[in-house]
């Protein structure tokens, strides 16, 4: 089982919303044996709250629907997970901080946007931008980002670890 976890600051907003596109995907595809997903915050800020109401809608205008519940991110996540995916350089900063001080992590860490298809290899990620404080419209940006990414890194373990 290839097990990813994607990781934002509130775990509420952005984080929520990329689990519940790729647990979608992994059931699309008919992965549900070989994948599974989880997501996390850096911060402990909302433990035990559900997905923002902006993202359950946007992830409603997709079809796509969520169970999730927020928590903090875990030393033992370093070990259980074999990918996790920061939303953005703050957040990713504060994995690689957690990590360094643990003795032999295995999950690969990277920005999310690492796994978006249009970039080149060469690219910089960019951030997947907060849209607590913002209308609506953040959110759906955000999904916009979030759903290549997902369907690509899915499609990244489907080619290099479960080949
Ligand atoms: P997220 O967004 O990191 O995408 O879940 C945020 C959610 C909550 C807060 C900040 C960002 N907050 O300050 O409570």
């Amino acid at each position: 089982m290839i097990k990813v976890l994607f990781v934002c600051l509130g775990n509420i907003c952005r984080s929520p919303m990329a689990e519940a596109i790729f647990a979608h995907e992994i059931a699309v595809q008919g992965l549900s044996q070989q994948v599974s997903c989880d997501s996390a915050g850096t911060s402990d800020y909302h433990p035990g709250d559900p997905p923002d109401d902006r993202t359950l809608k946007v992830l409603q205008q997709h079809g796509i629907e969520t169970t999730q519940q927020a928590r903090q991110i875990k030393d033992e996540d370093f070990f259980n997970f074999d990918y996790i995916l920061a939303m953005d350089q703050k957040n990713l900063d504060h994995l690689l901080d957690q990590r360094d001080r643990l003795a032999e992590p295995t999950a690969k860490i990277c920005l999310m946007d690492a796994y978006h298809p249009d970039h080149d290899v060469n690219d910089i990620p960019e951030d997947v931008p907060d849209p607590y404080w913002s209308q609506d419209d953040g959110f759906e940006e955000v999904f916009q980002m979030l759903y290549p990414a997902c369907k690509n890194l899915l499609q990244v373990i489907v080619e290099e670890d479960l080949a």
